[in-house]
């Protein structure tokens, strides 16, 4: 994901197999929690510049139908912000299709969406709504934006994928992550067998001559077991990342807030 976000387009078989691992920060649930007050802070913008400050290769968004977090202001100014490249996340649905396409951003993943769902929870179905899909892959494509699916490592997708076009796979990671959450050793066969999914799924990918790419559930435990796999490009990380930001300034936070309230209180007394 190197380079502005404006010269996108390198080519698949020089990402393929690089053994460089990029990572791409998602920045909804810095939005998630603005919209718990629907006030102006934390500012999801800002979170893409200190993301991109600690090194983040990409700033990836989902702008939901329901606009539960990212809103559609915050995109027209993470457009302009962001200088590294800019991943966004949606459903194929028309309406954010349409904003995709005024956007521009490097890359668009197609995601399915439902709106009782608390996060995606599993990968679009390519296979089953071909035609549809090839359509919006080709209308990315005449604007020159990149085209990810975000699938489940199965072949049958894999090669869906392949036909309407996709320069990308985002393999999903969810399944692995809750099963190294439920057994907490990522030698026990049950987390064997979805490491070996994906692991069968990045082959597949590669074979379709498309870049692989992985992500969700992904934290600070689980994530070396494929962040080590051959032939993965990008992970796609929010969660965790935001929720681990959170402690980290939590002691500085509570310290300017004391350090406010005491000046001010001792100027009042003087
Ligand atoms: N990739 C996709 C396609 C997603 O939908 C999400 C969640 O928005 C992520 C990656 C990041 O997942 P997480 O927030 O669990 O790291």
């Amino acid at each position: 994901m190197s380079g502005s976000h404006r010269d996108s387009n390198r080519s698949v078989c020089d990402l393929a197999y690089c053994t460089m691992i990029e990572l791409g920060v998602n920045i909804d649930h810095i939005a998630t929690i603005r919209q718990a007050r629907r006030g102006l802070e934390p500012d999801p913008v800002w979170a893409a510049v200190q993301a991109e400050l600690g090194g983040a290769d990409g700033i990836t968004f989902h702008l939901r139908e329901d606009r539960r977090h990212m809103q559609d202001h915050d995109i027209e100014r993470l457009a302009q912000v962001v200088q590294t490249q800019l991943n966004f996340e949606l459903a194929a649905v028309d309406e954010v299709i349409a904003v995709a396409c005024r956007i521009q951003p490097n890359m668009a993943m197609l995601v399915p969406e439902r709106r009782e769902e608390v996060t995606t929870e599993g990968g679009l179905d390519v296979a089953g709504q071909r035609d549809r899909i090839r359509s919006i892959v080709s209308r990315f494509h005449d604007l020159g934006i990149r085209a990810s699916a975000f699938i489940d490592p199965e072949v049958s997708q894999i090669e869906a994928a392949a036909e309407a076009g996709f320069d990308v796979c985002e393999l999903h990671t969810g399944p692995y992550a809750l099963a190294f959450e439920k057994h907490r050793d990522p030698l026990l066969p049950p987390v064997q067998q979805e490491l070996a999914r994906i692991r069968d799924g990045i082959r597949c990918v590669l074979d379709q001559k498309m870049q692989c790419n992985a992500g969700h559930g992904l934290n600070y435990r689980n994530v070396q077991y494929i962040a080590a796999m051959p032939g993965l490009n990008e992970l796609h990380i929010g969660h965790s990342i935001v929720s681990r930001a959170v402690f980290h300034g939590m002691q500085e936070a509570v310290r300017e807030m004391k350090r406010l309230m005491t000046e001010a209180a001792s100027t009042a007394s003087s």
